[in-house]
C-alpha cells in the first residue's frame, strides 16, 4: 500500500469518489481521482466522470487493461503493489492542450503543487519488486543511486562522465548508453529494474526505451524521467526536452501489443513506468 498511498498524496485529490459514491455519481469530467476494490463496478460512464488527467486506481487487480482503456487511458497493472492505476491521458502534457483554457472546475493535476519525489517513488517500487539488479542509464550525482545502494544486490550505472556516484555503483560503465547496450549483450532479460535519465531528446529515450525492454527480465520495471513538464520552459534541452513524447510511443509500439502496461505520473518533471508483460 505504501506506493498507492504515495501517489494519492501526489495527486491531493480534490474531488474523489469511492465505496458506494460510485453507483450514484457518475457526470462527465469531475472527479480527479476514483478509488475502487471491485474491478467489475468499472465502465464507460464511470472514466468519462474523470477530469484531464484524472486517475483510476483500483486495489482489485483483476481489472482486465482491454482495448477501450488502452485507446484512451494509461494503464499499469502492479500485481506486486496490489493495484491497477488508470490515467486519463490525451497522449500530450496539460499545459499544451487547449483543455488548459477551458478547465476551470478543479485546479489540474499537474500543477497541484508538490513536485515528484523520484527517488522515493523509484524505491518503493524496488522494495515492492523485491528489486536485485538495478541498471540507471545517466547517474550524475543520483540521490537514486544513494538509495539504491543500500538495498540491492547489483548496482549499475552508465554514464558519459565520471561522477563521484559512479563509486557507489557495483560497476560503472564510462560510456553512451548506445554503447553500453550494444557491447552488453549479456544483460539480456537481466535487469529486474531500469531508471533512464541520460539524453532527454526523443530519439535518444527511444533508442534507450528499446533497449531496455530487451535488457529488463520479463514483469520487470523500466521507469523514465522528465516526461511531464508542467511549462513550455521545461521543454529545453537542459531540462525535459521533448521527453514526453516517449508515452504515444510506448502505446503504439509496446502496450497496444500487450508487451507492457504503462502509466505517466503528470506530476512536474514527470515520471513514466513500464512493466514487461510478455506472455
Ligand atoms: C539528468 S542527469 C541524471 C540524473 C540522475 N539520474 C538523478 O536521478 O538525479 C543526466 C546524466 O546523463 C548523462 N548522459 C547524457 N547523455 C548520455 C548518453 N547518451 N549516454 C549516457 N549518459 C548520458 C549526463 O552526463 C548526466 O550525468
Amino acid at each position: 500500500m505504501e506506493f498507492i498511498n504515495y501517489i494519492i498524496t501526489l495527486i491531493k485529490p480534490e474531488n474523489m469518489l469511492y465505496g458506494k459514491q460510485l453507483l450514484e455519481k457518475t457526470e462527465p469530467n469531475c472527479h480527479d481521482l476514483i478509488l475502487i476494490d471491485d474491478a467489475s463496478v468499472v465502465n464507460e460512464l464511470l472514466l468519462n466522470s474523470l477530469v484531464y488527467d484524472g486517475f483510476l486506481i483500483s486495489t482489485d487487480t483483476s481489472l482486465l487493461i482491454d482495448e477501450y482503456l488502452l485507446n484512451e487511458y494509461d494503464c499499469l497493472s502492479l500485481p506486486e503493489c496490489n493495484c491497477v492505476i488508470v490515467r486519463k491521458n490525451n497522449n500530450t502534457v496539460f499545459f499544451m492542450t487547449a483543455q488548459e483554457r477551458t478547465f476551470s472546475n478543479l485546479t489540474p493535476i499537474s500543477l497541484r503543487s508538490i513536485p515528484i519525489d523520484h527517488p522515493q517513488i523509484i524505491y518503493l517500487l524496488a522494495k515492492a519488486f523485491s528489486v536485485s539488479k538495478y541498471l540507471e542509464i545517466g547517474i550524475r550525482d543520483s540521490p537514486v543511486i544513494t538509495i539504491m545502494k543500500n538495498i540491492v544486490d547489483e548496482l549499475h550505472g552508465v554514464d558519459i562522465k565520471l561522477h563521484d556516484s559512479a563509486k557507489l555503483c557495483t560497476k560503472f560503465h564510462n560510456m553512451t548508453s548506445d554503447d553500453f547496450f550494444k557491447n552488453n549483450i549479456q544483460f539480456n532479460d537481466y535487469f529486474d529494474m531500469i531508471f533512464i535519465d541520460a539524453n532527454h531528446d526523443i530519439d535518444f529515450v527511444k533508442r534507450d526505451f528499446d533497449n531496455s525492454f530487451r535488457c529488463v527480465r520479463n514483469h520487470g520495471l523500466i521507469i523514465m524521467h522528465d516526461t511531464y513538464p508542467k511549462s513550455a520552459a521545461y521543454l529545453a534541452q537542459c531540462y525535459c526536452s521533448d521527453s514526453y513524447k516517449i508515452g504515444s510511443y510506448i502505446k503504439s509500439e509496446y502496450s497496444s501489443k500487450g508487451l507492457c502496461s504503462y502509466i505517466t505520473l503528470p506530476f512536474h518533471p514527470g515520471l513514466s513506468i513500464a512493466r514487461k508483460t510478455i506472455s
